[in-house]
Protein backbone atom coordinates (compact mmCIF):
# COMPACT_ATOMS: atom_id res chain seq x y z
CA UNK A 1 0.00 0.00 0.00
CA UNK A 2 3.29 2.17 -0.15
CA UNK A 3 3.80 4.83 2.63
CA UNK A 4 0.44 5.96 2.85
CA UNK A 5 -0.74 3.52 5.60
CA UNK A 6 -4.57 4.20 5.08
CA UNK A 7 -4.73 0.59 5.22
CA UNK A 8 -4.85 1.25 9.38
CA UNK A 9 -8.53 3.17 8.65
CA UNK A 10 -10.43 0.13 8.70
CA UNK A 11 -10.66 -0.68 13.05
CA UNK A 12 -9.06 1.81 14.83
CA UNK A 13 -11.21 4.61 15.07
CA UNK A 14 -13.01 6.92 17.40
CA UNK A 15 -16.34 9.92 16.84
CA UNK A 16 -15.56 12.96 16.68
CA UNK A 17 -18.12 15.81 15.64
CA UNK A 18 -19.38 13.26 12.89
CA UNK A 19 -15.60 11.91 12.01
CA UNK A 20 -13.92 8.95 12.65
CA UNK A 21 -10.80 10.05 13.80
CA UNK A 22 -7.63 7.24 13.03
CA UNK A 23 -5.85 6.57 16.56
CA UNK A 24 -2.34 7.63 14.45
CA UNK A 25 -2.62 11.27 13.70
CA UNK A 26 -0.90 11.12 10.62
CA UNK A 27 -3.57 9.91 8.69
CA UNK A 28 -6.91 12.21 7.50
CA UNK A 29 -10.49 12.08 9.26
CA UNK A 30 -12.58 9.73 8.24
CA UNK A 31 -16.75 10.65 7.84
CA UNK A 32 -19.25 8.90 8.95
CA UNK A 33 -20.67 8.38 5.93
CA UNK A 34 -17.34 7.20 4.53
CA UNK A 35 -17.10 4.48 7.54
CA UNK A 36 -20.04 3.27 7.01
CA UNK A 37 -19.46 2.97 3.28
CA UNK A 38 -16.32 0.57 4.67
CA UNK A 39 -18.40 -1.53 6.99
CA UNK A 40 -21.07 -1.86 4.26
CA UNK A 41 -18.20 -3.44 2.00
CA UNK A 42 -17.17 -4.98 4.75
CA UNK A 43 -19.94 -6.78 5.08
CA UNK A 44 -21.08 -7.78 1.79
CA UNK A 45 -17.66 -9.27 1.13
CA UNK A 46 -18.23 -11.66 4.26
CA UNK A 47 -22.09 -12.40 3.43
CA UNK A 48 -21.73 -16.20 2.09
CA UNK A 49 -25.70 -15.22 1.56
CA UNK A 50 -24.27 -13.26 -1.39
CA UNK A 51 -24.26 -15.24 -4.49
CA UNK A 52 -21.75 -13.01 -6.53
CA UNK A 53 -20.50 -9.75 -7.30
CA UNK A 54 -23.73 -7.81 -8.54
CA UNK A 55 -25.61 -9.48 -5.41
CA UNK A 56 -22.53 -7.72 -3.57
CA UNK A 57 -22.41 -4.68 -4.61
CA UNK A 58 -26.21 -4.40 -4.44
CA UNK A 59 -25.61 -4.95 -0.70
CA UNK A 60 -22.92 -1.79 -0.76
CA UNK A 61 -24.84 0.61 -3.03
CA UNK A 62 -27.45 2.25 -0.04
CA UNK A 63 -24.31 3.32 1.87
CA UNK A 64 -22.96 4.42 -1.52
CA UNK A 65 -25.94 6.51 -2.04
CA UNK A 66 -26.07 7.40 2.01
CA UNK A 67 -22.27 8.82 1.42
CA UNK A 68 -23.54 11.02 -2.23
CA UNK A 69 -26.06 12.85 -0.06
CA UNK A 70 -23.95 13.30 2.96
CA UNK A 71 -23.03 17.10 2.83
CA UNK A 72 -19.28 16.62 4.01
CA UNK A 73 -18.44 13.09 2.96
CA UNK A 74 -14.44 13.43 1.86
CA UNK A 75 -11.77 15.51 3.12
CA UNK A 76 -11.54 18.81 0.51
CA UNK A 77 -8.46 17.39 -0.13
CA UNK A 78 -9.71 14.65 -2.05
CA UNK A 79 -11.46 16.05 -4.79
CA UNK A 80 -8.45 18.47 -5.85
CA UNK A 81 -6.75 16.55 -9.09
CA UNK A 82 -2.68 16.09 -8.89
CA UNK A 83 -0.76 19.09 -10.78
CA UNK A 84 -4.27 19.58 -13.47
CA UNK A 85 -3.99 15.92 -14.19
CA UNK A 86 -6.66 13.09 -13.12
CA UNK A 87 -5.65 11.66 -9.84
CA UNK A 88 -7.39 8.80 -7.63
CA UNK A 89 -7.20 10.16 -3.88
CA UNK A 90 -7.15 7.06 -1.49
CA UNK A 91 -9.24 7.09 1.30
CA UNK A 92 -9.47 3.37 2.50
CA UNK A 93 -7.41 -0.02 2.00
CA UNK A 94 -9.03 -2.72 3.17
CA UNK A 95 -6.54 -4.62 5.70
CA UNK A 96 -6.92 -7.58 4.64
CA UNK A 97 -6.98 -6.40 0.86
CA UNK A 98 -9.68 -7.22 -0.81
CA UNK A 99 -10.91 -3.68 -1.82
CA UNK A 100 -10.08 -0.16 -1.79
CA UNK A 101 -12.00 3.34 -1.95
CA UNK A 102 -10.58 5.92 -3.90
CA UNK A 103 -11.65 9.88 -4.70
CA UNK A 104 -11.42 9.82 -8.70
CA UNK A 105 -10.92 13.64 -9.61
CA UNK A 106 -11.07 14.57 -13.51
CA UNK A 107 -10.30 18.01 -14.37
CA UNK A 108 -12.83 18.96 -17.23
CA UNK A 109 -12.12 17.75 -20.46
CA UNK A 110 -9.41 14.84 -19.39
CA UNK A 111 -10.57 11.62 -20.37
CA UNK A 112 -9.21 8.11 -19.14
CA UNK A 113 -8.75 6.32 -22.19
CA UNK A 114 -10.67 2.86 -22.97
CA UNK A 115 -9.60 0.88 -20.20
CA UNK A 116 -10.20 -2.49 -18.38
CA UNK A 117 -11.54 -3.13 -15.04
CA UNK A 118 -10.83 -7.40 -14.48
CA UNK A 119 -12.98 -7.33 -11.48
CA UNK A 120 -16.16 -5.75 -9.26
CA UNK A 121 -16.60 -2.05 -8.46
CA UNK A 122 -19.59 0.29 -7.16
CA UNK A 123 -18.53 3.91 -7.89
CA UNK A 124 -20.67 7.15 -7.00
CA UNK A 125 -20.68 10.67 -9.03
CA UNK A 126 -20.27 12.81 -6.04
CA UNK A 127 -19.26 16.00 -7.96
CA UNK A 128 -19.79 17.18 -11.68
CA UNK A 129 -20.43 14.70 -14.47
CA UNK A 130 -18.91 11.99 -16.26
CA UNK A 131 -19.36 10.33 -19.86
CA UNK A 132 -19.29 7.01 -19.32
CA UNK A 133 -18.98 4.97 -22.60
CA UNK A 134 -19.12 1.26 -22.43
CA UNK A 135 -17.75 -1.35 -24.71
CA UNK A 136 -18.10 -4.94 -25.22
CA UNK A 137 -15.48 -6.78 -26.31
CA UNK A 138 -15.71 -8.49 -29.67
CA UNK A 139 -12.49 -10.27 -29.22
CA UNK A 140 -9.75 -10.33 -26.26
CA UNK A 141 -6.16 -12.19 -26.75
CA UNK A 142 -4.68 -10.31 -23.52
CA UNK A 143 -2.61 -8.21 -25.28
CA UNK A 144 -4.72 -7.60 -28.49
CA UNK A 145 -9.00 -6.78 -28.45
CA UNK A 146 -11.45 -5.43 -30.57
CA UNK A 147 -13.79 -3.59 -29.17
CA UNK A 148 -17.21 -2.39 -30.44
CA UNK A 149 -18.90 1.02 -28.57
CA UNK A 150 -22.25 -0.64 -26.23
CA UNK A 151 -23.46 2.40 -24.81
CA UNK A 152 -22.56 6.03 -23.40
CA UNK A 153 -24.04 7.80 -20.60
CA UNK A 154 -23.57 10.71 -18.83
CA UNK A 155 -23.63 10.43 -14.40
CA UNK A 156 -24.54 13.26 -12.50
CA UNK A 157 -24.14 13.78 -8.96
CA UNK A 158 -25.98 11.27 -7.16
CA UNK A 159 -26.20 8.53 -9.64
CA UNK A 160 -24.72 5.25 -9.15
CA UNK A 161 -23.40 2.50 -11.15
CA UNK A 162 -21.07 -1.01 -11.06
CA UNK A 163 -18.32 -2.36 -13.04
CA UNK A 164 -19.06 -5.81 -13.72
CA UNK A 165 -18.35 -8.33 -16.73
CA UNK A 166 -21.15 -8.62 -19.33
CA UNK A 167 -23.44 -11.69 -17.84
CA UNK A 168 -24.03 -12.73 -21.41
CA UNK A 169 -21.90 -13.05 -24.53
CA UNK A 170 -18.25 -11.77 -25.45
CA UNK A 171 -16.57 -11.36 -22.35
CA UNK A 172 -18.72 -12.66 -19.81
CA UNK A 173 -17.17 -12.88 -16.48
CA UNK A 174 -14.23 -11.40 -17.73
CA UNK A 175 -14.63 -7.80 -16.29
CA UNK A 176 -15.60 -4.73 -18.47
CA UNK A 177 -13.97 -2.08 -20.84
CA UNK A 178 -14.84 1.30 -20.58
CA UNK A 179 -13.92 5.27 -20.72
CA UNK A 180 -14.71 8.16 -19.10
CA UNK A 181 -14.96 11.53 -19.66
CA UNK A 182 -15.54 15.20 -18.14
CA UNK A 183 -17.33 17.10 -20.32
CA UNK A 184 -17.44 20.08 -17.68
CA UNK A 185 -18.67 22.28 -16.49
CA UNK A 186 -16.34 21.86 -13.56
CA UNK A 187 -13.94 18.84 -12.08
CA UNK A 188 -15.35 15.41 -11.85
CA UNK A 189 -15.04 13.98 -8.50
CA UNK A 190 -16.40 9.82 -8.19
CA UNK A 191 -16.46 7.50 -5.09
CA UNK A 192 -14.75 4.32 -6.45
CA UNK A 193 -15.18 1.60 -4.19
CA UNK A 194 -12.48 -1.17 -6.24
CA UNK A 195 -11.98 -4.75 -5.59
CA UNK A 196 -8.21 -5.68 -4.30
CA UNK A 197 -5.59 -3.20 -3.47
CA UNK A 198 -4.62 0.12 -5.87
CA UNK A 199 -1.33 -1.48 -6.74
CA UNK A 200 -3.44 -5.00 -7.63
CA UNK A 201 -6.34 -3.82 -8.86
CA UNK A 202 -6.28 -5.30 -12.52
CA UNK A 203 -6.17 -3.06 -15.00
CA UNK A 204 -5.75 -2.86 -18.62
CA UNK A 205 -5.48 -0.29 -21.34
CA UNK A 206 -6.53 -0.35 -25.06
CA UNK A 207 -4.72 1.33 -27.79
CA UNK A 208 -7.47 2.51 -30.40
CA UNK A 209 -5.19 2.87 -33.16
CA UNK A 210 -3.41 -0.20 -32.78
CA UNK A 211 -5.98 -2.33 -30.56
CA UNK A 212 -3.10 -3.18 -28.73
CA UNK A 213 -3.61 -4.48 -24.86
CA UNK A 214 -1.68 -2.66 -22.11
CA UNK A 215 -0.93 -2.65 -18.66
CA UNK A 216 -2.31 0.03 -17.02
CA UNK A 217 -1.54 -0.30 -13.35
CA UNK A 218 -2.48 2.50 -10.23
CA UNK A 219 0.92 4.06 -9.22
CA UNK A 220 1.47 6.06 -6.30
CA UNK A 221 2.46 9.50 -7.45
CA UNK A 222 2.51 10.60 -4.04
CA UNK A 223 1.80 9.39 -1.11
CA UNK A 224 -1.84 8.46 -1.21
CA UNK A 225 -2.47 9.52 -4.76
CA UNK A 226 -2.09 7.29 -7.16
CA UNK A 227 -2.69 7.30 -11.49
CA UNK A 228 -3.20 4.73 -13.73
CA UNK A 229 -0.23 4.85 -16.16
CA UNK A 230 0.18 3.20 -19.61
CA UNK A 231 3.06 0.67 -19.62
CA UNK A 232 4.74 0.13 -22.99
CA UNK A 233 2.75 2.69 -25.03
CA UNK A 234 4.88 3.18 -28.12
FE1 LIG B 1 -12.40 2.80 -14.99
Amino acid sequence: MGSSGVGRWASRTRWSRGFAIARDATVAPVSEALARLVSATEAALADAGLGDDRARCDAIRPAMEALLRDPSPIPDSAREPLEGQAVGNVLHTDALGRFHVMAVVFPETTSSGVHHHGCWGVIGYLQGSDEETRYRAVADAGDRADLEEDSRHTWHQGAVTYLLPPETGAGAGEGCWHRVRNPGPGTGVSVHVLCRTPSDHPHRFWDRHTHSVLPYPFVEATPGRWRAEVVGLG
